[in-house]
């Protein structure tokens, strides 16, 4: 029995009946329709995957695919290349190369981390750490289009690697590339930092080196499966996914070392601040306080945030900020504007409601102005102008192809907003994030 039905992301959905004397039903997404892509999940594969059979035959297969040779791998700590690292080594040994690109995107002192965690028993992964923060920064240095910035990163971050597997003599780069990534890049959502031969991109031809990709196969959940079975210590195999391009897709717009600094001290309070109600991920963002001029646009939206909340329109303060953020519409990518709003009570403090009544007013606010891709909802403000807002974000999901808002409670996100407002002097209003996925997507960029 199959039926076709549309869930909540917009997506369609089949729901497959699979053991009728049970009555279980399965869902699986039809991402075809939202990717271009064709994959079919059903929950039966989280039941059988084997991760010691994967890893052995993973083993082998890379074991045949890189034989004696010397292999590169680039590692940021998250679950994906951290694992693909653990697991490469346990095939080839000594013979891989592991280096940590410290581009300055990555969080205070998470290269150090890495290095230390990975060259200690269980693992004894021997990494070094490359110092390319001047590069990186030159390279993105006055760029503001999202999809510019990932094409700057990811030449980069290759250059950077194709010079360093030449000094290192590997012909080989192995990646830690997950089905997701190649979902979203060739469904034309974003460019993930990681995915060349899928668009038909040689890495032979533009940077010297073939790919070996030992997780392509697998979804998120899966490779935490892998890790855990490998022994990454749970900091590793539970933790949040962070992007390969870092915090470069969290610093909405120009990326400027003043601006960079001040998304680091946001990202550790509200990582610390977040981290005990588990969203599947929660991190910071940061955005010029600059307004786009769009008068008609933010009274339209004025009205209907006023009549939603039942408050009067003098209290609200709409601001639609200059640079844009990405989104999904129809499967496809949307780069659409950020929307601020600040809600004042009548005592000077700001208006508190559930989540998920922001929630809908989002969802009222995207259906009536399809050019909005965010709508950010006021947790503190200071009254006064200041360089910077931060976002803050926390999303549930299973497989990060579309995610909902986390239901965080009001004193936890007033906590994180106020030691934000009280260590990042230029910040002026700290927001929560109150957009899905779609319509918006987990990262800004
Ligand atoms: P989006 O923003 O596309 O993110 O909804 C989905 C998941 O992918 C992560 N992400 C990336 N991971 N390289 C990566 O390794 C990338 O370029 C990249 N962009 C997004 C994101 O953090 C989320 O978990």
């Amino acid at each position: 029995m199959k039926l076709l039905v549309l869930h909540e992301s917009f997506l369609p959905v089949t729901i497959e009946k699979m053991h009728s004397e049970f009555s279980v039903f399965a869902v699986s997404i039809n991402h075809k329709k939202a990717t271009g892509l064709n994959i079919k999940r059903d929950s039966g594969r989280m039941e059988t995957f084997d991760p010691k059979k994967f890893v052995e035959a993973q083993i082998a297969e890379t074991n045949k695919k890189i034989g004696s040779a010397r292999a590169l791998v680039a590692v940021s700590g998250g679950v994906d290349s951290t694992t693909c690292t653990v697991l490469t080594h346990r095939a080839i040994g000594d013979n891989l190369v592991c280096v940590i690109l410290d581009d300055a995107f990555m969080r205070e002192g998470e290269p150090e981390h890495v290095v230390q965690v990975l060259s200690k028993p269980p693992f004894n992964v021997p990494a070094k750490i490359v110092n390319v923060r001047e590069r990186f920064m030159n390279a993105m240095k006055g760029l503001r289009d999202a999809e510019e910035k990932r094409k700057v990163f990811r030449e980069t971050f290759y250059q950077v690697l194709a010079e360093t597997a030449r000094n290192e003599k590997c012909e080989i780069l192995v990646q830690g590339t997950i089905k997701a990534d190649i979902i979203e890049t060739v469904g034309g959502v974003k460019t993930q930092h990681n995915v060349l031969e899928q668009i038909g991109i040689n890495p032979m031809q533009c940077f010297g080196f073939e790919i070996v990709e030992p997780l392509v196969t697998l979804y998120k959940s899966e490779v935490r499966i892998v890790a855990r079975h490998l022994g990454l210590p749970e900091e590793f195999s539970e933790r949040q996914p962070f992007p390969g391009p870092g915090l470069s897709v969290r610093v909405v717009g120009e990326i400027r070392p003043d601006k960079l600094d001040t998304l680091k001290k946001a990202t550790a309070l509200v990582e610390e601040g977040l981290v005990e109600h588990r969203p599947s991920q929660y991190f910071a963002m940061i955005v010029d306080n600059e307004q786009s001029a769009q008068q008609s646009r933010a009274m339209h939206i004025q009205e209907t945030v006023a009549r939603f909340l039942n408050v009067p329109s003098r209290n609200v303060r709409v601001d639609m900020f200059q640079d844009r953020a990405t989104g999904v519409q129809g499967g496809k990518r949307h780069y659409g504007d950020v929307v601020g709003i600040v809600v004042q009570t009548m005592a000077g403090k700001l208006h508190q409601t559930a989540i998920q009544n922001l929630i809908s007013l989002q969802a009222k606010i995207i259906t009536e102005n399809p050019s909005v891709a965010r709508v950010y909802y006021a947790i503190k403000d200071l009254g006064e102008k200041k360089p910077y807002v931060i976002g803050m974000r926390a999303v549930q999901t299973q497989d990060f192809l579309t995610a909902t808002v986390s239901e965080i409670p009001w004193t936890t996100l007033e906590k994180v907003a106020d030691g934000v407002i009280a260590k990042c002097s230029n910040v002026s209003t700290v927001y929560y994030d109150v957009t899905p996925k779609p319509p918006a997507t987990i990262e800004m960029e």
